[in-house]
């Protein structure tokens, strides 16, 4: 798809079809997050994919949402603080790498016509219990992966330009 019309196509999607997602699509998409930008490129990020459902549905301990589970594949995004770029003022940066890594897998899968969501109120101690991560590492973001069972318009509910873009100054 054209990337400005990608753009704007791709929604949070809270409805997913019990289709499996391809496994060339899901390497695609992953890819893709390992393609993404970092600062320094120390690509501080791991991402754990989840298709085992008993491994889902105790996911739900940590976001506790039927259409999160019942989506094929979740995609769990982390960062590993210790391997990631730091200022010199003290500023950590795994949070904004591992988020934009996420945005890459997002706009990959919405490019694969597959839907996603990003989940960030999750309980961070469960989902690492769940998934055995280690203590040293930060979950990030999560996101279900899989076909929509919905039918969303484009983005609309956005501010205008002229309420965000400053020109020269503030
Ligand atoms: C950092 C972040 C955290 C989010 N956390 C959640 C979440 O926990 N649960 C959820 O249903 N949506 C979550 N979302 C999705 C937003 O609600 C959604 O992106 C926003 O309302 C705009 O809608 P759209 O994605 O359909 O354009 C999150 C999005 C971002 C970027």
């Amino acid at each position: 798809m054209e990337f400005y019309e990608l753009v704007r196509r791709r929604r949070s999607v809270r409805a997913y079809k019990l289709d499996p997602v391809e496994e060339e699509k899901l390497m695609r998409i992953l890819e893709a997050g390992r393609l993404a930008p970092s600062a320094a490129n120390k690509q501080p990020w791991h991402f754990i994919v989840v298709k085992d459902a008993k491994v889902k549905e105790q996911l739900r301990k940590a976001y506790d949402r039927e259409w999160f589970v019942k989506a094929p594949v979740v995609i769990v995004v982390c960062a590993d603080p210790s391997a990631a770029w730091r200022r010199r003022d003290g500023e950590e940066y795994w949070k904004v790498d591992a988020a934009i890594a996420m945005e890459h897998i997002i706009l990959a899968a919405a490019n694969e016509g597959l839907g996603t969501c990003w989940i960030g109120a999750f309980d961070e101690k469960v989902v690492k219990e769940v998934l055995s991560i280690p203590e040293h590492i930060r979950v990030v973001a999560m996101t279900p992966l899989g076909y929509a069972a919905e039918e969303k318009g484009p983005v609309t509910d956005r501010k205008p330009l002229e309420q965000i873009v400053h020109f020269d100054k503030w």
